[in-house]
């Protein structure tokens, strides 16, 4: 059964599609069967694993409005994982899916079938607290939050929460947070620290001990339409993905160990 996690974060350019390709990415390298869902329209996930947003293909808007089976739009990409792709339409989607039935839950609905095929099923999604991302959090087990180490890092953060806390209520009552990730990280400057400092004293353990660097390779990876792991695999980048899926797969048995303890 695959673990669905939403990446999130309304602010923009604070590393959700890098985070969501590499991660994806990443445990694709572990073995693991991984579906990328890119449900943002700017299709940034789309065009930086190599797939052209301009073809006539099935996408994630076909999924959403018009009944497509998920399983018709989903492609393969050269990097180990699946994608679902996104395409210019999805800029209308909100505005086409206000006066659906179940314009929440149309994203759970579609990927029902595709559960049992998955490992991992990251979606990345848009700048905005929408309809778009709303599905994605109905459809998601957990919320991965990137955050950038800047001075605003916070801004819109309890924003978000609150949004989460209501889908909760509303839709998906087991919806949790997978964790917070610090992006853009560059430990030579002071504000780097103090905002690692206030973030960490904000939410705990709920912040992932790994961080991402900052780095030219991985903000030229996608200009490539590669991942990181395969436009350099032995960047600190790279590494830092690759730790970052460990950290997350080492979590998910802590659970399971938890779960079958609170059982037994
Ligand atoms: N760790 C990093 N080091 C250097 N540059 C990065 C890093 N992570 C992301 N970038 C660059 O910063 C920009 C924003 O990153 P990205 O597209 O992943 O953010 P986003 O949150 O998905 O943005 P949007 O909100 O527009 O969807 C991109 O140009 C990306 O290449
Ligand atoms: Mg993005």
């Amino acid at each position: 059964m695959a673990h669905v996690i939403s990446i999130a974060n309304q602010k923009g350019g604070v590393g959700k599609t890098t985070t969501a390709i590499n991660l994806a990415a990443a445990l694709a390298a572990s073995e693991l069967r991984v579906l990328l869902i890119d449900s943002d329209p700017q299709g940034n996930s789309t065009s930086g694993v190599g797939v052209s947003k301009h073809e006539d293909r099935r996408t994630i808007y076909d999924v959403l409005l018009r009944q497509a089976p998920a399983e018709h739009a989903v492609t393969d990409t050269e990097f180990g994982m699946s994608l679902l792709p996104a395409d210019q339409n999805l800029v209308a989607t909100n505005l086409d899916l206000v006066d659906q039935e179940e314009r929440e839950s149309r994203l759970k609905t579609a990927l029902a079938s595709l559960l049992e095929k998955y490992d991992y099923i990251l979606i990345d999604c848009p700048p905005a607290l929408d309809l778009l991302t709303l599905n994605a959090f109905v459809a998601s087990d957990t919320v991965l939050v990137p955050i950038q180490c800047e001075f605003f890092a916070l801004e819109g953060i309890s924003q978000l929460m609150d949004t989460i806390d209501r889908t909760k209520k509303a839709f998906n009552p087991n919806l949790g947070i997978e964790g917070v990730l610090l992006t853009m990280y560059d430990d030579r400057t002071n504000l780097t620290r103090q905002v690692e400092t206030d973030l960490r004293d904000f939410f705990g353990t709920q912040v992932f001990q790994t961080v991402i660097p900052r780095s030219v390779k991985l903000a030229e990876a996608p200009s490539f339409g590669k991942t990181i792991l395969a436009y350099d695999p032995r960047s600190r980048g790279a590494e830092a993905y690759i730790q970052l899926a460990k950290e997350i797969l080492a979590n998910a048995q802590r659970a399971r160990t938890e779960s079958a303890q609170s059982v037994g």
